[in-house]
């Protein structure tokens, strides 16, 4: 799919990575750019069209559906991560907003535009995933499975819109340097890096990207998970709890 031309909706563009998605699209050549995100005043961005979004809400995803029924590149980026563990975490609130934000939040979105991109040619969407997808971190447990949900149906939807020529592109990344990775001192990948190999392999018709090194050796460590990615895992949470990391 030609990026220069197209009309762009990206979630959660006032800040972040979708800020930065809804830049690169436009330095593309995008001919409109919707940056949606829950307050819209905050989407400054040049050349980008503010929308009020908040993808948890399906009411306002179907008014927004039909009032940016020109878009045929979706962009599924916001989302929520909150550190939570399975057992430790008090109660279930963080893992259902992870769980409503990316799994639900996204799932809507992607039912809502579906038809707007079958009339607009077939068009793509992006779901902007994680190296979490792939295996359980206790640091991040909640979040990991809704985004091992959230890959579950990017790889679904890819199915089930084949037929009106969708393509439907999962970006999968390690750290990356904004807010939401605020907190911890690994290397990150720069939110330009990932916006530009997601736009890349739209362009190129590809379905997967992984964006660094680190994603790369987890997902092709899959099938060994055990002996491979468990193990260290398993290590470092054991010398936490004893407080010995
Ligand atoms: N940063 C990383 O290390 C990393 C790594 C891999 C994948 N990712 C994924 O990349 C995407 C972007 O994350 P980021 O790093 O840019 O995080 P961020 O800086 O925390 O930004 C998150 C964005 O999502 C928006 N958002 C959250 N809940 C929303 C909702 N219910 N409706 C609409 N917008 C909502 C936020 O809006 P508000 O400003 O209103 O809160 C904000 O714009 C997320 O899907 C994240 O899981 C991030």
């Amino acid at each position: 799919m030609k990026i220069g031309g197209s009309v762009a909706l990206v979630t959660g563009a006032n800040r972040g990575l979708g800020k930065v998605f809804a830049q690169e699209l436009v330095s593309r050549g995008a001919a409109k750019v919707y940056g949606a995100a829950r307050n819209p005043a905050a989407v400054t961005g040049p050349g980008v069209t503010p929308i009020a979004l908040d993808i948890t809400d399906p009411g306002r995803v179907a008014q927004v559906a039909e009032q940016c029924a020109d878009v045929s590149l979706l962009v599924n980026n916001a989302g929520v991560l909150k550190y939570s563990t399975f057992i430790g975490a008090p109660d279930l609130d963080a893992a259902r907003l992870e769980m409503e934000t990316n799994y639900f939040g996204t799932l809507s979105m992607c039912r809502a535009f579906a038809p707007v991109l079958a009339a607009n040619g077939g068009g793509a969407i992006v779901n902007m995933l994680s190296v979490s997808s792939f295996y359980s971190n206790p640091f991040d447990a909640s979040y990991g499975a809704s985004k091992a949900a959230a890959w579950s149906l990017t790889n679904g939807v890819r199915t089930e819109l084949h037929h009106q020529g969708t393509l439907v592109v999962a970006v999968h990344a390690s750290y990356i340097d904004t807010d939401m990775a605020a907190l911890t001192t690994e290397p990150k990948d720069s939110p330009e890096s990932v916006a530009q190999q997601a736009f890349d392999a739209v362009e190129a018709g590809q379905i997967e990207v992984l964006a660094d090194e680190r994603t790369r050796t987890v997902k092709a460590e899959l099938s060994r998970d055990h002996e491979l990615i468990y193990p260290p895992v398993q290590k470092f949470w054991d010398a936490a709890v004893k407080g010995t990391s």
